[in-house]
């Protein structure tokens, strides 16, 4: 039987060989591969090999049946499709056909995750209203972080199970710490702008992550994006801080964005007031005030820290979270969501 089936293959790829239209490709078929074709014909000698022989005979039958099987196809592709009506015309169908009309594959796309997404929007709003945008280390010492933003030694907010410090070497002069807030870039910008002499007058927002050790729930994470804001000027008052926040909610969550100021206290800033909007975190409840942040006029210690005259220059600073933002946005009941990850969240928004 052997034998028998490589006369069957070779005379099958020669005859294939000889095939030169789709009539011919489909009589090939019919004779070779068809139901009642040669190849299942030879299906039918097994049961006469004695056993013994007969796996390696099954084995040799698989071959040739796949052998052939293969070459058919291979064959049909040169020849364009293999129905016979691609090539009922004559030379012109002989060639693959290319269909221009079969839609094309929907390749997936990319796209930025969504607080990058907030952020770049973010910065863009305040860009409109004249804000650069400034970046700054993640690693920090507790002065930029704390002393010359005016929070004394002795303020609970520097506690060490409030913070993450960095264990040190000893010998290193100031503790180092994962920044717990944004406010540190206002030192850092003012330093670096002064020693150029690039102003002020200064006018940033600055984004990036912060760190503190809270507990993971709907509304807390240990890590998390806030955006800075500082602007230095002569004469700047409450009242260019509330323009630009209530313009700024206006541009970004559209016109009927209702937002209030409500005063608070916060070392760095003289007033000093919470920022809120009534937003619907919860598409099925209704809309609630939510603080996104805090806000005020800068203290004059912090301006004397980095070496302004207070009776000089004046500024305000705002400081929000970005994810409280993009939940407000978009209503996102949960902050977690944003970290998980899951497509299938990410691609709704
Ligand atoms: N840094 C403050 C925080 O993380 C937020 C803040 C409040 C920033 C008032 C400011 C500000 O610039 O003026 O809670």
């Amino acid at each position: 039987m052997l034998e028998e089936l490589d006369r069957l293959q070779s005379e099958g790829l020669k005859d294939l060989g000889e095939v030169s239209d789709a009539q011919a490709l489909e009589q090939w078929r019919i004779v070779f591969l068809g139901g009642k074709g040669r190849m299942k014909a030879a299906a039918g000698w097994l049961k006469d090999v004695p056993g013994p022989e007969k796996p390696a005979a099954g084995k040799r039958l698989n071959e040739v049946k796949n052998t052939l099987e293969q070459a058919f196809e291979d064959r049909k592709q040169i020849l364009g499709g293999g129905t016979p009506k691609a090539s009922a015309g004559g030379k012109r169908g002989t060639g693959p056909v290319l269909d221009l009309t079969e839609p094309g594959l929907e390749l997936p796309f990319g796209r930025r995750h969504i607080i990058s997404r907030v952020r770049n929007e973010l910065c863009e709003v305040f860009a409109r209203m004249g804000f650069e945008v400034a970046e700054e280390r993640e690693l920090e010492d507790d002065e930029h972080n704390f002393v010359h933003l005016n929070i004394p030694e002795d303020h609970p907010a520097r506690e060490p199970i409030d913070n993450f410090y960095i264990d040190e070497p000893d010998g290193k002069e100031r503790p180092r710490m994962l920044r717990s807030q944004t406010s540190t870039v206002q030192i850092r910008v003012l330093e670096d702008a002064i020693a150029k002499g690039w102003g002020p007058p200064l006018k940033f927002v600055a984004p990036g992550r912060v760190y503190r050790p809270d507990t993971v729930d709907a509304t807390h994470s240990f890590m998390f994006h806030q955006i800075e804001g500082l602007y230095v000027d002569r004469r700047v008052t409450l009242i260019d801080l509330k323009t630009t926040l209530f313009q700024f909610a206006k541009s970004y969550f559209g016109p009927d964005a209702e937002v209030r100021l409500r005063p608070s206290f916060f070392p760095f800033t003289e007033p000093s007031a919470e920022f809120d909007m009534k937003i619907r975190l919860n598409p099925n409840q209704p809309a609630k005030w939510v603080e996104l942040g805090g806000c005020g006029l800068v203290d004059p210690a912090v301006l004397s820290a980095v070496g302004l005259d207070p009776e000089e220059w004046t500024g305000f600073a705002f400081g929000f979270g970005i994810e409280r933002i993009a939940m407000g946005r978009y209503s996102i009941p949960d902050i977690r969501l944003l970290y998980e990850n899951d497509v299938r969240f990410l691609r709704q928004i």
